[in-house]
């Protein structure tokens, strides 16, 4: 077992973690500062982001920040909190300026202006984009920034397992470095976590097989806090049957969605808008048409029904200029050219809006008490409350970098004038996590994880889809209960040390098992409907009962739910209409 010391570990390495480090680095570059992931960073999941970043570059009559976190707020559905709204739509421009220094090749027009695509629940078009790969863009702009940072070091493909935390303070992080199978401690002044969402507690999503909510699931598990778990978002667009994201920019550039009876079914369902209504919406309408009888099936897409995305009428040619992965993804994962055949799709678990209960510059919470000493949370595994019920799609880039400027700043601030950290229990605790690994690794005999993951996703799909109702949410739970049990007693099959993938993959079903129950839990408490919680039996917004954020915290072995307020500054509740 080795003991590495840094000022400042982040933990994940994408857009959020690194952005945290640049900023952090930047802040004080005598610093020492390490980005620890369970992957090679470029392979985190920020690297698929398609369609683009929200931000008013160009203020004028037909935008403006109010207006945008009036959009913000509303495709929410009024769960988001408005203070921290306004810091998203007032640093969006200026983070979409830095990444132009930095050299993303974002998409321009005439005398160089940064061009901008229409995206759901948006007013007028205000996102930013490089072709439909800008998650890549940036990321790999970012890391090549990094590697030229002497007072940052990554450690890819270290698998953190246990957060140290003594009388609320952070105290270090326990972690398995994947070459080697070695246990290694980073014990730092402060630590921000980024390691993203967990919509692959799903089996039909658009996320990464890394998705797994592991960064959550740690907080969870060392007594934090998690806000809002049961809102999960599904975009309306994944490939069947892969479930890979089609970006919502196939639809800001003018692509149409149609039944099997050739209806732009959208109409029904909200005229204004059609295709570019929030995701929420568009998901609901998608599972209506199927349900309705108005789906379409072809053994060539296996056993999904879907609609289509119909791209034709944009022409080979602008396919080509701004959709080109989109192109190419479906050509190679379906066989479809989208400039011959529409795309067949149906809605995917994208993004979780609930995550760490966070303070609005990202300070994780721990019990009642606001704030964890030297802990933060930044991206999708943090929940700053800017998404609320639902989130706009190119919000989420826009979250990332925000919170991962303002955390890193804060670390930064916070390790510069601390004293390296001490505690009595560390060692003691250290002993106890190796011990659980050890213990994984000699059962002989037990269950297999894998069946766990897959009746895991299965149950999740079934169970809190896009519509959600208390007998099949009830069924969930019970068998996210018996999962959990049955956990406890997996065996782990390979016994070696050197990147034992059996043992990561046993850690993340772990994670994902709890999480799972935790957003159960908070699904079936809440009886309205809201964003992308819709429940058949209350279909309607319930302002009076459930204004409110879900708390949920680790109470040994059982979930306790609490709420919270939202914080309402501007914008009062008023009826979504699109
Ligand atoms: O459709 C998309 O390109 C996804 C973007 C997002 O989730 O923000």
């Amino acid at each position: 077992m080795e003991v590495l010391e840094y000022d400042l570990v982040v933990l994940g390495s994408g857009l959020a973690g690194m952005r945290a480090a640049l900023q952090a680095a930047k802040a004080d570059d005598k610093l020492k500062i390490a980005i620890v992931s369970k992957l090679h960073a470029m392979r985190s999941h920020s690297v698929s982001a398609e369609g683009g970043i929200s931000g008013v570059l160009y203020t004028g009559e037909s935008d403006s920040a109010k207006l945008h976190a009036y959009d913000t707020i509303k495709g929410s559905d009024y769960l988001s909190d408005q203070d921290a709204v306004e810091i998203l739509v007032g640093n969006a421009p200026g983070e979409i300026k830095l990444f132009d220094n930095l050299g993303v090749p974002w998409n321009k027009g005439e005398k160089g202006k940064i061009e901008l695509r229409a995206f759901g629940g948006m007013s007028v078009p205000r996102t930013a984009f490089a072709a439909d790969k800008t998650g890549f863009f940036m990321l790999s702009t970012l890391y090549d920034t990094l590697l030229g940072m002497p007072n940052v070091k990554f450690f890819h493909e270290y698998m953190a397992t246990k957060l140290f935390v003594e009388d609320s303070k952070f105290k270090g992080l326990f972690t398995i470095d994947m070459a080697t199978g070695d246990s290694v401690v980073f014990v730092s002044k402060a630590c921000i976590i980024a390691t993203g969402g967990f919509a692959r507690i799903f089996d039909f999503t658009t996320t990464a097989h890394s998705s797994t909510g592991d960064g959550i699931a740690l907080a969870y598990e060392a007594g934090m806090q998690l806000k809002d778990m049961e809102f999960v978002q599904f975009h309306p667009t994944a490939l069947v049957p892969s479930g890979i994201l089609i970006t919502e920019a196939s639809r800001g550039e003018g692509g149409y969605l149609v039944n099997s009876k050739g209806e732009r079914f959208m109409e029904r369902y909200a005229k204004s808008k059609m295709e570019l209504a929030p995701r929420d919406i568009i998901s609901r309408a998608i599972i209506t048409e199927i349900e309705a009888g108005r789906g379409i099936k072809d053994k060539r897409f296996g056993n999904y029904e879907y609609v289509h995305l119909d791209l034709r009428h944009l022409g080979e040619a602008k396919i080509d200029e701004r959709l080109p992965m989109i192109k190419e993804i479906s050509m190679k994962m379906a066989g479809i050219d989208p400039s011959k055949e529409p795309i067949p799709v149906r809605p995917a678990a994208h993004f979780t809006m609930g995550g760490i209960n966070t303070d609005i510059k990202g300070r994780i919470s721990a019990g009642a008490r606001h704030g964890t000493l030297g802990l933060w949370a930044a991206g999708e595994c943090g929940c700053i409350s800017v998404h609320g019920a639902n989130r706009l799609g190119s919000n989420s880039l826009s979250q990332c970098v925000i919170w991962g400027r303002i955390t890193g700043n804060e670390a930064a601030r916070f390790a510069s004038t601390s004293k390296k950290p001490s505690g009595n229990r560390i060692m003691a605790d250290i002993e106890k996590e190796e011990g659980r690994i050890n213990s994984l690794l000699e059962r002989k005999e037990g269950e297999n994880p894998y069946a766990i993951r897959e009746e895991l996703r299965r149950t999740m799909d079934a169970s809190f889809g896009v519509y959600r109702n208390s007998a099949a949410m009830s069924r969930g739970r019970k068998k996210v209960i018996e999962l959990r049990k049955r956990f406890k007693n997996i065996v782990v099959r390979d016994k070696s040390r050197v990147y034992n993938t059996n043992l990561r993959d046993a850690l993340e079903i772990g994670n994902a098992v709890e999480l799972a129950l935790v957003v159960a839990e908070c699904a079936i408490n809440r009886k309205e409907t809201r964003g992308a919680h819709s429940r058949k039996e209350y279909p309607k917004r319930d302002d009076r009962s459930w204004l409110k954020h879900t708390i949920a915290q680790k109470s040994g072995n059982r979930v306790k739910i609490t709420y919270s307020k939202v914080e309402i500054t501007k914008w009062q509740p008023e009826e979504r209409k699109y």
